[in-house]
Parts: structure tokens; sequence; C-alpha cells
């Protein structure tokens, strides 16, 4: 989170604008509006089945006051990911505008056909102005930590270090430590998550369809379903109401373009009964669905 912060203050100036595209994580757009700019949201279109990319929406959203994109993929919530078509064609928007992209591609793994998702990585070019941010948070596991990292060309490398120095001054070294061990000694961990993150998602998945009162979909990436309950109007008060009912948590996303929507986290949340949890990769949250 401190790395979306300190990039939005690295590459822009009061009053300027960052377009985004939602349905989107909530801190993004609240991260840059308390920095003074304003974030401007351009709606994936749900077509299909799928979610898509408008191009024309996201050009027509920029002006002059834009300075940057910001793009998650895999997303939070929905489970858009970009393919490299995608990605080629908002570098070359930013290209076109002189605009900064934040790529925000903290769920690259998290990506259910295979390998790592397409990434900016793939498409750019020396002199593309692209900062990257990730977190240990979802691939080793390491929330609490708060620690994670930016990629950015040399240009922003002593804005940043500066941002850095007169903010945290950087980040404690036990924590750092921890970070290099998770580096060097955690691939079997970041594999098994994955693994579970993919069960995950189609334990929940295929409930919630077979339930024949939600539309939603197999997310390609990320860790989140995306659902629409039949009948639902107010997905704030559906959300409290499930949770008293059944133990089961769901979070309202809280943006307009989809607002009867609720999201949840398979890999992450729990089906609670009394002071007992269950992880969501297992067949025994099966019965809270069933609630
Ligand atoms: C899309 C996205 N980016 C960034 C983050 C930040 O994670 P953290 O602050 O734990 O590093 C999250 C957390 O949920 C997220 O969903």
């Amino acid at each position: 989170m401190q790395a979306i912060k300190l990039a939005i203050e690295a590459i822009t100036s009061p009053g300027d604008e960052m377009v985004y595209l939602s349905p989107a994580w909530p801190n993004f757009a609240a991260s840059a509006a308390i920095s003074g700019v304003h974030p401007v949201a351009v709606p994936l279109q749900f077509e299909d089945g799928r979610w898509q990319l408008d191009l024309d929406r996201l050009e027509g959203a920029i002006n002059a006051k834009t300075r940057a994109l910001f793009v998650n993929t895999p997303s939070n919530p929905t489970g858009w990911t970009a393919s490299l078509d995608d990605l080629r064609a908002i570098l070359d928007l930013a290209r076109r505008h002189a605009l900064w992209i934040m790529a925000d591609e903290i769920y690259a793994l998290y990506h259910y056909s295979g390998g790592r998702a397409p990434s900016f990585l793939d498409v750019m070019q020396d002199g593309d102005r692209i900062l990257f941010v990730n977190s240990f948070s979802k691939n080793w596991s390491m929330t609490g930590w708060r620690v994670g990292w930016i990629v950015a060309p040399p240009e922003a490398g002593q804005v940043l270090e500066n941002l850095i120095q007169y903010s945290t001054s950087g980040v404690a070294q036990f924590m750092q430590a921890g970070a290099v061990a998770a580096l060097d000694h955690g691939d079997a961990f970041v594999a098994a998550n994955i693994a579970k993150a993919a069960l995950s998602r189609d334990l929940l998945c295929d409930a919630l369809i077979a339930t024949n009162r939600v539309e939603t979909l197999k997310p390609d990436g990320a860790i989140y379903a995306f659902l629409k309950i039949d009948g639902v109007t107010d997905s704030r008060r559906a959300a409290l109401e499930i949770v008293d009912q059944t133990g089961l948590a769901l979070r309202r996303e809280p943006l307009s373009a989809m607002a009867d929507r609720c999201s949840c986290a398979p890999a992450s949340c729990a089906i609670r009964s009394r002071s007992r949890s269950r992880p969501i990769g297992s067949p025994a949250i099966l019965p809270g669905f069933e609630r």
C-alpha cells in the first residue's frame, strides 16, 4: 500500500488526475485523493460473460490534467486479467498522451491458466514510464509485515528515494531479513498458496453457480469472486444479512459502477462458526454455502 502512495506522490502534483479501471480495490482511489489527485474511474465492461477493457472509454477519460493510468491486473475484485494485446494498447495510449503507468501486478502469479499473468514487463521498452508496485503480502502471506517494493525507471529513482527517506526512512532491518528469507526459501510456499487459491476458486465458484441465484464467473486471476445475487439491490444490506444469518463474510464493493455486487476473497476469507474458522480452500466450508 505504501508503494502505491509513494508512487502516486512521485509522479503527480495536487490537482492532477489519475485514471483507473473499475470496479477496483478502493484503496488506490482513496490514496490518490489524499494526495490531492483526482481519481477518475473508467468501468470495465461486463459483456458476453466476461470483463472487457473499453479502450475508447479509457482514452476518453484522459485530459490535460491526466498524469497517469493505474492498471491492476489480475484485478481485485473482478479477476479481469489483461491480455498482452490489452497491455500493448494501454501502453500505446500512455505513450501517445505522455502518461505514466502505475502497474499493480501484485496477483500476477495467481493466474489460473498457468504461469505468470501477462505483464507490462512483456511489452515495455526502455524509456517507457512505468512504475511497478508490488508486495510480499499475497505470494508469501506476509500481509502483516508491511513490506513491498517499487520497480521504477532511473529517472524516478531519486524522487522515490527522497519520499522514502522523508516518510519511513525504509523498512525495518529485521523485516527486510524476513523478506530476503521469503525470496530465498519461499518458492514451494508460494506454489502451495497458488494451488490453494485455484482449489478455492473452483470450490467457491462452483458452489455459487450451483445456487442458480448468482451471476459470477471463474476469475482468470487474483483471489476474489465478484458476484451479483438475484434479487439483491442493496449489496451492503445483503452482506450484513448474510454475515448475520450464515457467518459468511462478503465485502460490498463501494463503486457505483457495480453497486449491487459483492465480492469475497476465496483464498483469504474464512467461514466462521463460533470460535472456529475454516480456510475457504477446504471442502469443509461447503456447508457455509449451503446455508
Ligand atoms: C490490488 C491490490 N494492490 C495492492 C494491495 C496492497 O497490499 P499490501 O498493502 O498488503 O501490500 C492489495 C491488497 O489487498 C490489493 O488487492
